[in-house]
């Protein structure tokens, strides 16, 4: 039996533990968080910081392959352990993908589409940077930023000197940081990428995404994108997970939109993020695709050969994240009302991710609806999401 450790317990974690255990595999779990959820589907769960070397290191002694879920996991510890080549991806990945300043000067040094960007290290540079870059502009911490976190939009130099008076400025210093052009957004996309150790590759179908205060909202597939920028996003993927060297899952999200620094008036792509690992947009593979995201890692990690997956039948698909708003929406019950299914046959799935505490903007869980077309299937999604927000014990007192 193979056993196989993933750093990182929150949802993706707790997704791809069945997707490895329905392959054999045995799975080990790693995260600081004793009540993280992916913990509880593990054969083995171990609760460390990612600086405690003799943990880790346990941890990695008692696997045969190690993945991770969660891109900022600290590489500082990781590059104490021997074994690091069961690492997949490698560490090298992992470094480029969580510093946004190593990401954006990757695409640039490799010819990729990327809003322009300027990037430094400490925010004594920021102001000069910032004057010479020009505003309108934004700024982002170059490590430990999610779901918008970490990140300011900034119209003038009084911004940014209201920023610097604040902590922002502690983690701008304590990470570096990034000032890119603001993109007029038509849409965003992101593209998944599964590569075999031996660089045999396959390329999901492209997700269209829709986020709400910098958070994922909705994701539907097929995107609604003209082919020669459908085709242009996944060569983009492709190139990158092949530059990057990456054995396992690379998720690329881009922009299509203008720059109103050059060619303003064009739609264009342009690479916003990596993230070598499943992807919240990556949800809907669940049910969308002939196999999931989580599987395709799986039998990457596993060494089992992929084919290319396809959507399982035509229409479209919408996953909606349920984010703590939805529980605080029923009274923050331990256990959610479900009873809005009923007569949803489109409903194909619900999954909860049993996190411990409810917190606004916190993703939960999520819904996946099938529809006939785009606009059905999104507006469907939204209907059984509020619909769930309007049932529990708070309403019916
Ligand atoms: N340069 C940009 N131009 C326009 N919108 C942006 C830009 N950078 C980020 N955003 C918006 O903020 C969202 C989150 O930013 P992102 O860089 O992906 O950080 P994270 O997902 O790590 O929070 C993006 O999906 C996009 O909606
Ligand atoms: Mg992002």
């Amino acid at each position: 039996m193979t056993t196989v450790g993933i750093l990182g317990g929150g949802q993706l974690g707790a997704m791809l533990a069945p997707a490895l255990q329905d392959l054999g595999a045995d799975v080990h779990v790693y995260d600081p968080d004793p009540n993280a959820p992916a913990l509880r589907r593990a054969a083995h769960a171990a609760s460390g910081s990612w600086r405690d070397v003799p943990r880790l290191q346990e941890f990695f002694d008692a696997c045969d392959v190690v993945t991770y879920e969660f891109e900022n996991v600290e590489t500082e510890g990781l590059a104490q352990l021997s074994g690091l080549d069961k690492l997949l991806p490698s560490l090298g990945v992992l470094r480029t993908t969580q510093n946004r300043a190593l990401e954006k000067e990757f695409l640039r040094d490799h010819g990729l589409p990327h809003v322009d960007f300027v990037d430094g290290r400490t925010a004594e540079e920021l102001p000069a940077a910032a004057r010479a870059f020009g505003y309108p502009a934004i700024l982002k911490t170059a490590r430990g930023g999610y779901d918008g976190k970490g990140q300011w939009r900034l119209s003038s130099s009084v911004d940014l000197e209201a920023l610097l008076s604040t902590p922002a400025r502690a983690a701008l210093d304590a990470s570096g940081w990034v000032l890119e052009e603001p993109i007029d957004i038509v849409l965003e996309v992101s593209a998944i990428v599964a590569r075999e150790r031996n660089g045999d590759e396959v390329v999901f179908p492209l997700f269209e995404n829709e986020h709400r205060e910098h958070v994922l909202d909705v994701t539907l597939v097929p995107a609604r994108l003209p082919d020669d920028l459908a085709a242009e996003a996944k060569a983009v993927a492709l190139a990158a997970a092949r530059a990057l060297d990456v054995t396992g899952l690379l998720t690329t999200e881009l922009f299509v939109g203008r720059s109103a620094r050059s060619d303003p008036g064009q739609v264009r792509v342009f690479t916003n993020e990596f993230a070598p690992r499943p992807h919240n947009s990556g949800h809907v593979t669940r049910k969308a695709c002939t196999f999931s995201q989580f599987e395709a890692l799986a039998r990457i990690l596993l060494g089992i050969p992929l084919v290319p997956p396809r959507l399982v039948s035509a229409g479209a698909y919408c996953m909606a994240n349920l984010l703590g708003e939805v529980w605080e929406a029923q009274g923050a019950p331990s256990s959610l009302d479900l009873s809005a299914w009923e007569g949803a046959p489109d409903l194909l799935e619900v999954v909860l991710y049993g996190k411990s505490g409810v917190a606004t903007k916190r993703k939960m869980g999520h819904l996946t609806v099938r529809g006939v077309g785009a606009d059905e299937a999104i507006s469907s999604a939204r209907a059984l999401r509020e619909a769930i927000s309007r049932t529990g014990p708070r309403r019916s007192v």
